[in-house]
C-alpha cells in the first residue's frame, strides 16, 4: 500500500526526532494520546510574548506520529499564536510528504492536536 511506504524523511525524523526531550520550566504542557493504539505524546511549550520560543516533545508512538511531532515542532518554533491557530491537516501532510489511510492520518494529527492544546491552555491561562 502506498501509504505505508515511509519515506527517507520520515524515516530519518522518526530515528534522529528533532526537540525530543523536556524544557525545564515550560509555560505549559499538553498530553494527548491516540486512543486507537495508546501511544501518547506531551508537548512542552515555553513563549516569548506571543512567540514559540522553545518547544520540546516526549512520548512513544509509531513512525508516523514520531515524525510529525519532529516536524511540526520545528515547524512551529519562534511562531506566533496565529500561525499555530491556522495549522491545518493538510499543512501536516505537506510536512510529512505522502498520502495516508485514516487510520495513520489519526498517528499524523496527534501531536498537530497536542501543539494546538498547548497554545490554547496557554492563552486561556493568560486570560484568566
Ligand atoms: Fe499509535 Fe500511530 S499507531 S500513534
Amino acid at each position: 500500500m502506498r501509504e505505508e511506504i515511509y519515506t527517507e524523511l520520515i524515516m530519518e525524523h522518526y530515528k534522529r526526532p528533532r526537540n525530543f526531550g523536556k524544557i525545564s520550566k515550560p509555560d505549559t504542557i499538553y498530553s494527548d494520546a491516540n486512543p486507537l493504539c495508546g501511544d501518547e505524546i506531551k508537548v512542552y511549550v515555553k513563549f516569548s510574548g506571543k512567540k514559540i520560543n522553545e518547544i520540546k516533545f516526549t512520548g512513544h508512538g509509531c513512525a508516523i506520529s514520531q515524525a510529525s511531532a519532529s516536524m511540526i515542532t520545528e515547524f512551529v518554533k519562534g511562531k506566533n499564536f496565529e500561525f499555530v491557530k491556522n495549522l491545518s491537516k493538510d499543512d501536516v501532510l505537506k510536512l510529512l510528504g505522502i498520502e495516508l489511510s485514516p487510520m495513520r492520518l489519526k498517528c499524523a494529527l496527534l501531536p498537530l492536536k497536542a501543539v494546538k492544546m498547548a497554545v490554547y491552555s496557554h492563552l486561556s491561562k493568560d486570560q484568566k
